[in-house]
């Protein structure tokens, strides 16, 4: 497919690109990597589709909502692409993976299928349609995705994500994520620390470890590597302030990992560790690995050696066979915990997972009010801890300008709290302490107070 490329890689014709990316933090990170390749290039990202050469939509099939979506704004560039045929349109990402050639037959105007393991040849696919202008297709599964990272092409200069493990051997019966992000792989220790050092020679203070089951991190390497060990390597490194990791499996957990996070000072008091339910019958059903009791103890544990650690999950509700009565489970373990934040998520079938065999017999309108019931605990949950904060000094680091106010700064406490506060724009990027004075579910608010 490769092998006869006739323009060079400078080439100019092909100059701007539209990148739109749905799903999780890892597609967010590879759209990030995939531009920095493509404006090593020569390309200018651009935020309209109808003026740009090139579109890419790098895209998710955790639920079919997610695909449904991309499908409609791909049968939305139809016209453009009738129009100006000399136009790229590229689909990246999981749906690339899994859906692969059938994409071209139902979006016969798409040009690429780009899969999870390819992006980093982005630059040769584009070429290769630029010179035979045909549908192309890269879905090698097995590509140990390997991308030199531009790190001045980034979204935010204090704050980066480093992908350290890609793909998933669990094989959760409802999930999709091991057919389409394949096998674990994890990149060595030297691999993660040259990245993370170069990030922090460009400024960035904080790091944010990206992996699908993050805690068997190592697994593959040689010489019994572990995510603790990770951790301890880039607990050394000079100049970077604050470290975390997602996204956790309590099966996976280890209280060993806990007694490390405790032990290393640069490691932030948060973890996202999704219980996903609250039944015993239906964490088995999931093949989760743990029971309701497994998770709180494991939990208890680490508010045990990390007072402050902030916890937050996912939930799915209206898996098959979910009963009034499961449903209630989750409740309670929701209320047992007391969350800091969750992401709550309405069953979807997907085609090939083991669960997609079970009949799915919780209805549409049951999912919705399970799902309407946690969003409103866990709503008010999230107020009364945030409300425990009023009258105390929380170390904060200034990401920018404040989204819903441009006025006001903003930035995370070590619990990944969002801080809201008055401040000039030279703090952006310190590490700075706020004194907390108003909340809600979703944000703090606060004053400055002393900084160095
Ligand atoms: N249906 C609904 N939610 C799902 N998730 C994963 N697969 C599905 C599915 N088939 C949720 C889980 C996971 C999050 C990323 O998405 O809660 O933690
Ligand atoms: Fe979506 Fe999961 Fe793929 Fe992330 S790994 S993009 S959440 S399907």
């Amino acid at each position: 497919m490769m092998d006869s490329i006739i323009f060079t890689h400078k080439d100019q014709q092909y100059k701007t690109v539209f990148f739109e990316t749905f799903g999780c933090q890892m597609n967010k990170l590879d759209a990030e990597l995939s531009l920095g390749l493509l404006q090593e290039e020569g390309y200018r990202i651009v935020d309209k589709a109808d003026e740009a050469d090139v579109i890419l939509f790098n895209t998710c099939s955790v639920r079919q909502h997610a695909e449904d979506k991309v499908y409609s704004h791909l049968g939305a560039l139809k016209k453009l692409k009738k129009r100006h045929p000399e136009i790229i349109v590229g689909v990246l990402g999981c749906m690339a993976q899994k859906d692969g050639e059938a994409i071209f037959k139902r979006m016969p105007h798409v040009d690429l299928v780009c899969g999870t393991r390819m992006f980093s040849r982005l630059p040769e696919l584009l070429l290769s349609i630029r010179n035979h202008g045909s549908h192309v297709l890269a879905i090698d599964e097995d590509q140990i995705v390997n991308v030199k990272r531009a790190v001045a092409y980034r979204a935010n200069m204090y704050q980066a994500f480093i992908t350290v493990m890609r793909g998933c051997d669990n094989f959760c019966s409802y999930c999709i994520v091991p057919y389409v992000r394949g096998r674990e792989i994890s990149r060595t220790i030297a691999d993660v620390k040259e990245e993370a050092q170069a990030l922090v020679s460009n400024g960035c203070k904080e790091v944010t470890l990206l992996g699908q089951n993050i805690n068997s991190y190592g697994k593959g390497l040689s010489g019994n590597v572990t995510l603790g060990d990770l951790l301890s390597e880039l607990n050394d490194l000079d100049g970077l302030e604050r470290i975390r990791f997602v996204t956790s499996h309590p099966a996976d957990m280890s209280r060993d990992l806990i007694r490390t996070m405790s032990r290393l000072g640069k490691v932030c008091e948060h973890l996202h560790m999704p219980a996903q339910s609250g039944s015993d019958q239906i964490l088995q059903r999931m093949r989760r690995g743990y029971t309701a009791g497994y998770y709180c103890d494991l939990i208890s544990y680490a508010r045990e050696l990390i007072p402050h650690i902030a916890v937050a999950s996912d939930f799915i509700v209206g898996f098959p066979g979910e009963t009034d009565e499961d449903f209630q489970e989750t409740v309670q373990l929701m209320e047992d915990i007391r969350f800091q934040n969750c992401f709550i998520f309405k069953y979807s079938p997907r085609t090939g997972t083991k669960a997609a065999g079970l009949e799915d017999d919780v209805t549409d309108e049951v999912k919705r009010a399970r799902n309407l019931k946690l969003l409103e605990l866990q709503k008010g949950i999230s107020l009364e801890e945030n409300q425990k904060m009023i009258g105390k000094k929380v170390q904060v680091l200034v990401e920018g300008a404040s989204k819903s106010d441009s006025n006001k700064l903003s930035g995370r406490t070590r619990q990944n709290h969002i801080v809201i506060f008055n401040g000039s724009a030279d703090l952006v990027g310190r590490l700075i302490d706020v004194m907390i004075h108003e909340v809600t579910d979703l944000a703090l608010y606060g004053k400055l107070e002393n900084y160095p």
